[in-house]
Order: C-alpha cells, then sequence, then structure tokens
C-alpha cells in the first residue's frame, strides 16, 4: 500500500478543500493517505512517504505563499529525488499563471511531477475531478 502526504496551505479554505479531494482520491485507489497544513510538515518527514501533494493558492503576484509555504516546499524540493509529486492548488483573478511557474521550477529542480490540478476559488465538479484523478495517480 502507497503511503501518500497531502500538504497545504489555505488562507480562506479553496485550497483546504481541494486537499481533502486529492486525499479522498488517494485513499478510493487504495493508498493510506495524512493531509498536513504546511505547519505541521517540513522535509524531514519526506522519507516517510512514497509520494507528496503539494498544495498552494496563487499568491503575491502569481507567486506561492511567501511565510509558511515556500520554506517548507523549497526544503522539500532539495530531498523529494524521485518521489512522485503532484502540485494543486486555487487561484482567481488571473489564469493559472502561478501553476505554470510552479510546474516550471519543480520540472527545474528535477521533480517527478505526476501531475497538476488547479481551481478558480472553491473546487467545482470539474476541479473536484481532477483532483480525486490526481490523488489516484499518487497512489498508483
Ligand atoms: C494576497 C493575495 C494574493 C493573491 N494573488 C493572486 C494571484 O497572483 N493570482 C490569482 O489568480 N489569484 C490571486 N489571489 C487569489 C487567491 O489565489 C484565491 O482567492 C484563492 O482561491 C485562495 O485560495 P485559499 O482559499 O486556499 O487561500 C490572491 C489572493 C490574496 C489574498
Amino acid at each position: 500500500m502507497k503511503h501518500v502526504a497531502v500538504v497545504f496551505w489555505s488562507g480562506t479554505g479553496n485550497t483546504e478543500a481541494m486537499a481533502d479531494l486529492v486525499a479522498q482520491g488517494a485513499r478510493d485507489a487504495g493508498a493510506e493517505v495524512e493531509v498536513f497544513p504546511v505547519a505541521d510538515f517540513d522535509e524531514s518527514q519526506i522519507a516517510a512517504f512514497d509520494a507528496v501533494a503539494f498544495g498552494c493558492p496563487a499568491m503575491g503576484n502569481e507567486e506561492l505563499e511567501e511565510l509558511e509555504f515556500e520554506p517548507v516546499y523549497e526544503a522539500c524540493e532539495a530531498v523529494l529525488g524521485e518521489t512522485p509529486v503532484a502540485l494543486f492548488g486555487s487561484f482567481d483573478w488571473n489564469d493559472g499563471e502561478w501553476m505554470e511557474n510552479w510546474e516550471s521550477r519543480a520540472h527545474d529542480a528535477g521533480l517527478n511531477v505526476v501531475g497538476t490540478a488547479i481551481s478558480r476559488d472553491y473546487p467545482d465538479d470539474e476541479a473536484e475531478t481532477a483532483c480525486k484523478e490526481l490523488g489516484s495517480a499518487l497512489a498508483a
């Protein structure tokens, strides 16, 4: 059984809702899943998981949340190696450019990105399906 971590930051709950859907998708696909607000996670925990999903909304100017999420994510980036990684998050007023930036950054860092999911504001039916499929991909 795959052991999957879902690590997220969420200001107003939209990315948190996505985290729960990613976790549900992974559980439905047979994984054991733990969900962590990013404040409760650090890079020393990576080794305990077969796959990790990171969730963060678009903040700043198409950036990751800089105070809590960015430092933990950056430290994890250095130790993830071949671990399958999924990226997800919510946005609102632009068109998802922050996720394009984030995915490029992950590829440049050599991460094994298996997929991404984005949602304008709170996840609608389409985003719900995308989140569950992302979780399922991590459980494979
Ligand atoms: C300080 C701040 C910066 C934001 N920057 C962006 C941005 O650059 N692009 C964008 O599309 N949305 C931006 N947003 C909108 C959020 O990404 C959006 O409200 C999202 O749904 C919040 O997710 P959450 O509920 O998980 O915090 C920003 C919101 C805040 C509060």
